[in-house]
């Protein structure tokens, strides 16, 4: 008797503590205890053992060890709820198939964050066609066809030059949106221009036969070379942090005057000397300067009201200085172990 009694408090201590998580060890415990020969039924057949005059008092502790499974049982369904998991029986929480998921090709992560710096600034984006018109690109922007700096920017020709329209070619820079742009809106013009440029260069580490660009134009009454300097000055803080020195040099396009290069303190060797800057301690960025008043007249805006500036830059540059890759041909390759490098920005 002794020994029943002392069985039957065991049992209901493991089954006080017993949990299950999911629909499966939920049967297992309806089995071990409540089953048709589960445990309760088996102490309950002792019954017939217990001397006459303890059968009633062995009854109720019968009777309440018989409640405590049954409201366990209650309690562990209620706790697993009418979740799939406890419908299926499967375990939700195991990890699944590991998705391969791409990643952005550094070129776009570099051009979205330059776009997102100027667009902050009130610049506006604009798209243009990759094969251009002769005027667009060259004749718009004052470089007539016998003018040198033409040899500046090796053309790939599409289509040599007939009686009814000027000769097509790939264009050789986003000016030519600049171009577009001028020609179908009114001062004042604040807008960047993204793109994909071609240039007949022989492929090599260095140099491609097309890249990429960011150019942008800002024409309004009253606008000076400080706010191009300002402009300029706060993208490279933007992209590569408050400590980045710049400085100006004199230079020549076409399109503008004066003209400047900008160049960045080198953000591979911090200004101490390496392959990148070529022991300068600075790197050329970009191409800037006040629009010509030659290229607002073949647009009809009158240069003696409005003035503006331009600037170009290559965002594999960018891209290069950002993340030292030394190759421009990587960026075409498609090697995806080059590419799954990048993570978005
Ligand atoms: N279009 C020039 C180039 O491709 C860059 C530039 C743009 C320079 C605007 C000055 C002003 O090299």
């Amino acid at each position: 008797m002794e020994q029943l009694l002392q069985q039957i408090e065991d049992i209901k201590k493991e089954i006080t503590d017993a949990e299950a998580a999911n629909a499966a060890a939920l049967e297992e415990f309806r089995i071990k205890y409540l089953g048709t020969k589960g445990l309760v039924k088996q102490i309950m057949g002792e019954m017939k053992n217990v001397p006459n005059e303890q059968k009633k008092e062995f009854g109720q502790i019968l009777n309440a060890f018989k409640i405590v499974a049954e409201e366990k049982f209650a309690a562990l369904q209620a706790g697993l709820g009418d979740s799939a998991e406890a419908e299926t029986g499967m375990d939700f929480s195991l990890p699944g198939d590991p998705t391969p998921v791409g990643t952005r090709h550094p070129l776009n992560l570099v051009r979205n964050q330059m776009v997102s710096i100027f667009k902050r600034l009130g610049f506006a984006v604009a798209e243009g066609p990759e094969i251009e018109d002769d005027w667009h690109n060259f004749g718009a922007m004052n470089l007539p066809e016998d003018h040198p700096a033409r040899d500046m920017q090796d053309t790939f020709y599409v289509e040599e030059k007939t009686a009814d329209h000027s000769a097509w070619l790939l264009r050789t820079h986003t000016s030519s949106t600049q171009a577009r742009v001028m020609e179908s809106q009114k001062p004042p013009i604040r807008v960047i221009c993204p793109g994909r440029v071609y240039r007949n260069e022989t492929i090599s580490a260095r140099a491609h036969c097309f890249f990429h660009q960011v150019e942008g134009l800002y024409i309004d009454e009253n606008v000076s070379f400080a706010d191009l300097k300002q402009t300029l000055y706060f993208f490279v803080q933007e992209m590569f942090g408050k400590e980045v020195k710049v400085r100006f040099r004199p230079s020549y396009f076409p399109f503008t005057e004066p003209s400047a290069e900008m160049d960045i303190s080198c953000q591979i060797c911090a200004g101490k000397g390496c392959n990148i800057c070529k022991h300068t301690g600075w790197v050329e960025i970009l191409g800037s300067g006040m629009v010509h008043p030659k290229v607002l007249e073949n647009f009809g805006i009158d240069p003696e009201k409005y003035t503006g500036f331009a600037f170009g830059m290559g965002v594999e540059r960018i891209a290069q200085l950002k993340y030292q890759v030394n190759d421009l041909r990587l960026y075409s390759q498609n090697d995806v172990r080059f590419l799954q490098q990048f993570k978005s920005v």
